[in-house]
């Protein structure tokens, strides 16, 4: 890494929300909790409703991959992957995960170092609400995408969600600095892209006594379209 720490941490605070390098070592244990594991059970289920039944020989970029957390689903599922994250802290824990066909860079998403149309697909899981400009970072997706039959994977923390906004109104909190969408403002601001297709899921009850429901409450929100979800993941093919 060429720069010195310092210009490092300006680059940090000029390209994202919040600094992550700062909970990097605690950040996977919310994949570890109760509710945390039936969450990503529901959104990994999701997003993978939009990926490709044939993945072989498919590049698939990450956006703001963070722990790898996703990166290591994108490669069970067949994607050769590259994690890009701007926290080095971040991208650190990612590479020690030895993730098979997967690499990691630190790199900023509003200024991507690859060349146009490389990968096949490209995602971003959690990380729009996080950047300075969501806009210019799917500019950024869009421009290193393969034009004929790339795809776009995003999926964001939706702000009509009582989840999400109680967990906004910690001002501690990672999320009282992010950037949220609800399902109709994320459709407005990728429709232009590309053929979008839309879904909100993460519908879980509050008290763990009942979380064995959550799939099937999941799976009632999803096809009702009720607007309240956690999580809404979209598709856009270019
Ligand atoms: C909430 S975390 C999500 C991490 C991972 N996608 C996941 O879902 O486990 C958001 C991530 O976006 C990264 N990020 C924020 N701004 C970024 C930018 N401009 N370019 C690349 N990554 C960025 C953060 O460093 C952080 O790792």
């Amino acid at each position: 890494m060429p720069w010195t720490n310092g210009k490092m941490q300006m680059a940090i605070e000029k390209s994202s929300r919040f600094e992550f390098d700062l909970l990097a070592n605690k950040y996977d244990s919310w994949y570890e909790s109760t509710k945390g594991r039936m969450y990503d059970r529901l959104e990994k289920k999701a997003i993978g409703r939009h990926l490709p039944p044939s993945t072989k020989g498919k590049k698939l970029l990450e956006v703001g991959c963070g722990t790898g957390h996703w990166s290591q689903f994108f490669s069970k599922y067949g994607f050769e992957v590259t994690g890009v994250d701007v926290s080095e802290r971040m991208i650190d824990i990612a590479k020690s995960k030895n993730i098979s066909n997967a690499s990691f860079q630190v790199a900023d998403g509003h200024s991507l170092p690859f060349a146009d149309d490389t990968f096949n697909v490209t995602a971003a899981i959690t990380t729009l609400e996080f950047v300075h400009d969501a806009k210019t970072v799917v500019r950024e997706m869009v421009r290193c995408t393969d034009k004929r039959e790339g795809l776009l994977i995003i999926g964001v923390l939706n702000t009509l969600a009582r989840f999400n906004r109680k967990r906004q109104q910690d001002s501690e909190s990672i999320y009282a600095k992010a950037q949220l969408f609800s399902p109709s403002g994320l459709k407005q601001f990728l429709e232009p892209v590309g053929k979008l297709v839309i879904a909100t899921v993460g519908f879980v009850p509050k008290q763990n006594l009942f979380l064995p429901l959550a799939p099937v409450i999941d799976t009632l929100g999803r096809i009702l379209h009720i607007p309240y979800g956690v999580f809404i993941t979209a598709k856009v093919k270019l």
